[in-house]
């Protein structure tokens, strides 16, 4: 089947699509958007969260199917300039100054999940950060750098 959706801000058409093909899939290998990341393909780490329409949701468990006549902006769509820009956004920027990004396989579903919170929130306390990134799962990190690249990013008006 064909799907028709607005990723990064740029209409697409996607052809051959297969019904029980994932979101994240169809970013990743027909889109070539490698940047949501697949760890658990089950909803359970976060890794390849997405905006849909706004809201952050796991890429893998959307059909790609139910992506049709909606807005996908992924973590290469945060950054400034056209789709896959150069110049970072902020959150990107404070994560790798803060040295929260180590393997980097969680980095951009912390950063989608983190960019989210800051619209909402500009000013989190810990917790409300902690609970906002909680279904974001880092094998690595030990989540204090996390922490504090949410922290950077928040004191410097990242979404302001
Ligand atoms: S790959 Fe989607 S939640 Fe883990
Ligand atoms: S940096 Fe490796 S899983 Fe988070």
């Amino acid at each position: 089947m064909r799907v028709n959706l607005t990723v990064n801000g740029s209409a697409e058409a996607v052809d051959d699509v297969w019904e029980g093909e994932s979101l994240l899939y169809m970013l990743r290998e027909r889109m070539g958007l490698p940047g949501s990341k697949n760890a658990c393909e089950q909803g359970e780490c976060g890794s390849c969260t997405v905006y849909l329409d706004g809201v952050p949701v796991c890429a893998c468990l959307v059909a790609a199917g139910q992506a049709e006549g909606r807005a996908v902006v992924t973590v290469e769509g945060l950054a400034e300039g056209p789709p896959g820009g150069e110049r970072l956004d902020p959150v990107q920027e404070a994560f790798v100054e803060a040295g929260a990004v180590q393997c980097g396989f969680c980095t951009p579903g912390l950063i989608v999940q983190s960019h989210d919170l800051l619209a909402r929130n500009p000013a989190p306390s810990d917790a409300e950060i902690r609970e906002a990134l909680a279904g974001n799962l880092c094998r690595c990190t030990g989540y204090e750098k996390i922490l504090d690249a949410v922290r950077l990013a928040a004191r410097r008006g990242a979404t302001s």
